[in-house]
């Protein structure tokens, strides 16, 4: 008895080595990334990856699951999220898995050069133009999008929705007791500002624990200070860059920053929104996400906020757009295809855009479904001058952006505008001369 034991233990100990020397050696690395493969194959899943995980873009992406389950109902949805808007913790996750060649089966990013560089030019994905050509979808989708997801006469991503970044979003019952009305200049924005200051109350919203929304203010004060041709020529011409121009622009990006509550640093984007809700700050601008977890959060538009495009912006969208991709050697490839297939159809758009606040890229999306805001939205986008946001992703390389976001970010902690104007203008010569 005593003998058996002692060579069932032998052989257990035996397999734990071969085990540990399958998981730890080079050989038994590529050994157990096929089991794994075979493991994920046989249990027929679909994992998608995004940053989706506030109000109103969770509700969404999961209501497109569910209609996913309807006509897929074998298949196992993995809701593989990264917290942090924007994607800026999202993307260092991405990198890592597409690196190491164990992709998702399809993943968020944003439209534009940032997308192309980082992730096309480099050849982690399979181009899509036969998707559109199977579906018709090449006249369908919106050009402002598709020409950002486009590189080599191949289109690389479906496009789920189009937001819009330069606009301003106020807590009603505040705007009604100062009796204040929407700014048109960033002089009237201030002079605003100053009333609500007077009576206590923070005029501006901000959470920049992730740096990109104070990123997108100083966008917003650059798009108002010179008009959507100055602000797109900016990212083709380095002389553009003019120190006086871009003093007014970093003053005026100051005062507003001066402006908001103090523990902004310490915020998520989200966390920020729901000041405006809660009455400790009587604004925001952010991109019209911030739409969608408004009502997420039952407070409703023109009863508990409404909006305005952020001063000096009028009749200009800053665009940003969510698409989604195949990588290659995605593991559950039929079921990403049946995915796309789904966010670039028109039912699945017009389910997953009226929750999330944002507009369908498809030119024959059914607007009555779409209630007041994007109504307004719909308009801007058919008959205002389009520009694209470079804080996410639709005008300007990662490298760039980043470089940018750090000298914003080092500016708003020693106010020393001289300093960030040479830095500004020094990454736009490196930037312009790479190209
Ligand atoms: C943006 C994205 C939006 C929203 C936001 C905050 O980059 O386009 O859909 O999700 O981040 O997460």
């Amino acid at each position: 008895m005593k003998k058996l034991t002692i060579s069932i233990l032998g052989i257990i100990i035996i397999i734990i080595i071969s085990l540990l020397f399958l998981f730890l050696t080079e050989s038994g690395e590529s050994i157990r990334k096929k089991l794994l493969t075979s493991v994920e194959v046989k249990s027929n899943s679909l994992e998608i990856f995004s940053w989706w995980t506030a109000g109103g873009e969770s509700e969404g992406l999961k209501e497109l699951f569910k209609q996913f389950k309807k006509t897929n109902p074998g298949v196992e949805v993995v809701n593989a999220t990264i917290v942090g808007g924007s994607g800026t913790k999202a993307q260092t996750v991405l990198y890592t898995r597409m690196k190491s060649d164990t992709p998702p089966d399809s993943f968020q990013v944003l439209a534009g050069p940032e997308f192309i560089e980082t992730w096309v030019e480099t050849g982690f994905l399979e181009p899509l133009t036969f998707l559109y050509e199977k579906n018709n979808w090449l006249k369908l989708f919106s050009r402002d999008v598709l020409n950002r997801i486009t590189h080599d006469g191949e289109i690389y991503a479906v496009p789920l929705n189009i937001h819009r970044g330069n606009l301003i979003w106020y807590n009603l019952s505040i705007f009604r007791k100062y009796d204040l009305s929407p700014p048109e200049t960033m002089e009237d924005l201030f002079n605003i500002a100053e009333i609500l200051a007077e009576n206590g109350i923070t005029p501006l919203a901000l959470g920049d624990k992730n740096i990109w929304p104070a990123l997108g203010i100083f966008e917003n004060t650059v798009i108002s200070h010179l008009g959507p041709d100055g602000y797109s020529s900016l990212w083709e011409n380095p002389d553009l860059w003019e120190t006086d121009k871009l003093t007014f622009i970093l003053k005026d990006f100051l005062k507003i920053i001066e402006y908001t509550n103090s523990d902004h640093a310490a915020l998520t984007w989200d966390e920020s929104v729901q000041y405006v809700i809660d009455g400790k700050c009587a604004m925001i601008s952010i991109g019209d996400f911030a739409e969608g977890y408004f009502r997420s959060e039952g407070f409703m538009p023109e009863k508990n906020f409404q909006w305005f495009p952020y001063p000096g912006t009028k009749g200009i969208f800053s665009l940003i757009s969510d698409v989604f991709t195949l990588p290659e050697n995605a593991v559950n490839r039929e079921n990403a295809l049946q995915w796309l297939n789904l966010i670039g159809s028109k039912e699945g758009q017009d389910i997953f855009n009226p929750i999330k606040g944002s507009l369908s890229p498809r030119l024959d999306s059914d607007i009555t479904m779409y209630h007041g805001y994007l109504q307004y939205s719909k308009k801007s986008y058919s008959s205002d001058k389009i520009v694209g946001s470079f804080t996410h992703g639709a005008e300007i390389n990662d490298h760039w952006k980043m470089q940018i976001s750090e000298i914003i970010h080092k500016l708003m902690i020693d106010n020393n505008i001289q300093k960030a104007i040479i830095q500004l203008q020094n990454a736009a010569a490196d930037q312009l001369s790479l190209q």
